[in-house]
């Protein structure tokens, strides 16, 4: 009788003291486990004569229910206590200024092809891709460019060093050209796209990097003339630069892929030493920067690509991105752009949030 009252006195008072959920864990096993000591208890009821078990059962069982509360009552208050400690020391002031982290930034280029793929959908291009390791055909051949074309000796090209198992050697694209290609092959006419991306040649100085990045256009489609070209190319340069005064004047020029071809020079006026587009470009203090390469698409190439050149006829053209960024930003050396310094990242790059949206203008504020 005195035991029982003993231990439960102990066994109540070693539960209060009880520091973290471990220790009353093991004081648990140590009382109520199968080898616990008030499971002991209960294992001497069966010695007993009925009229003592009748007697002392309920003591017994009184002992182990008690001692079972306290020990959840107990458990409950060590998770409470707890709780409240991680709570305090969880705690965030929110009128303090936020914690100084890296920031990540758009670059320009991406910015620009995000401007280049808002105004073009507006107009009704939708945006097409193609491998950057590509095959001779569809960089030269179907291009209208043959072997010994000596248009091959100008891109400068990356060549793999193998050849495949039919013989054709891959390369690096010299431009987004062979995507006019693929896309003909691909989805037939009518076609509005533009193809933005990574293109290679072995050049390399201020201007030029071994990687930089084009946008090519393409409209296939009944009756296209020279004019939807100027006037589609009139359109997106007034939105990309954002003035209505963008001139425009077209040369003849060559490319294997084009007839006629058509390089497009942009009129420029002078601010305060600074080179900036619009104006007439044959205006004193004025001049003419050449922007890009265009043409109406060489029958033969829409004949490589598998359409009736007598029923499709269209436009293409191809600009530098990596230029447009340039000139629309203000930066002056084209290496900066793939050096990755971080300085001239958190100065260039621009905000997530500058969405390019054409009710907005499709200018970032940065
Ligand atoms: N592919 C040409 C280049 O890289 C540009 C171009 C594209 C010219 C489409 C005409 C038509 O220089």
């Amino acid at each position: 009788m005195t035991d029982l009252a003993t231990m439960r006195e102990s066994a109540l008072t070693r539960i209060e003291e009880a520091q973290d959920a471990a220790a009353l864990e093991s004081l648990r096993v140590e009382l109520l486990g199968k080898q616990g000591s008030i499971s002991g208890l209960m294992k001497t009821l069966g010695k007993m004569s009925p009229e003592e078990r009748q007697s002392e059962a309920p003591k017994i069982q009184g002992l182990r229910s008690d001692v079972a509360d306290a020990i959840a009552a107990k458990k409950d208050a060590l998770d409470a206590a707890e709780l409240e400690r991680r709570l305090a020391s969880e705690t965030l002031d929110l009128t303090l200024p936020e914690p100084q982290s890296p920031k990540g930034s758009v670059h320009p280029v991406s910015q620009v092809m995000d401007e280049l793929a808002e105004i073009f959908a507006d107009l009704g291009f939708s945006v097409a891709t193609g491998p950057e390791i590509e095959d001779d055909w569809h960089n030269f051949t179907a291009l209208n460019m043959a072997e010994t074309h000596p248009a091959r000796a100008m891109h400068d090209t990356f060549y793999f060093p193998d050849v495949d198992s039919e013989g054709r050697r891959m390369l690096l694209r010299t431009h987004t050209s062979p995507v006019q290609i693929r896309s003909m092959v691909k989805q037939g006419a009518p076609i509005r796209i533009i193809a933005p991306g990574r293109v290679y040649r072995s050049d390399s100085d201020a201007t030029h990097t071994p990687m930089f990045h084009q946008v090519e256009g393409l409209v296939i489609d009944k009756d296209i003339n020279l004019g939807h070209l100027k006037w589609t190319l009139e359109t997106f340069l007034k939105a990309f630069f954002e003035r209505d005064d963008i001139v425009l004047r077209l040369r003849p020029s060559y490319f294997p892929f084009t007839e006629p071809s058509v390089e497009v020079d942009v009129g420029w006026q002078d601010v305060n030493g600074r080179r900036v587009l619009g104006g007439d470009g044959d205006a004193p203090g004025h001049g003419w920067m050449e922007l890009l390469g265009s043409g109406m698409v060489n029958r033969r190439v829409i004949e490589f690509a598998g359409l009736d050149p007598d029923e499709w006829q269209g436009f293409a053209f191809g600009v530098g991105v990596d230029r447009l960024a340039m000139l629309k930003y203000g930066m002056d050396d084209l290496r900066a752009f793939f050096d990755g310094d971080q300085r001239w990242l958190d100065h260039y790059g621009f905000s997530p949030f500058d969405q390019p949206t054409l009710s907005a203008g499709v200018g970032a504020s940065a």
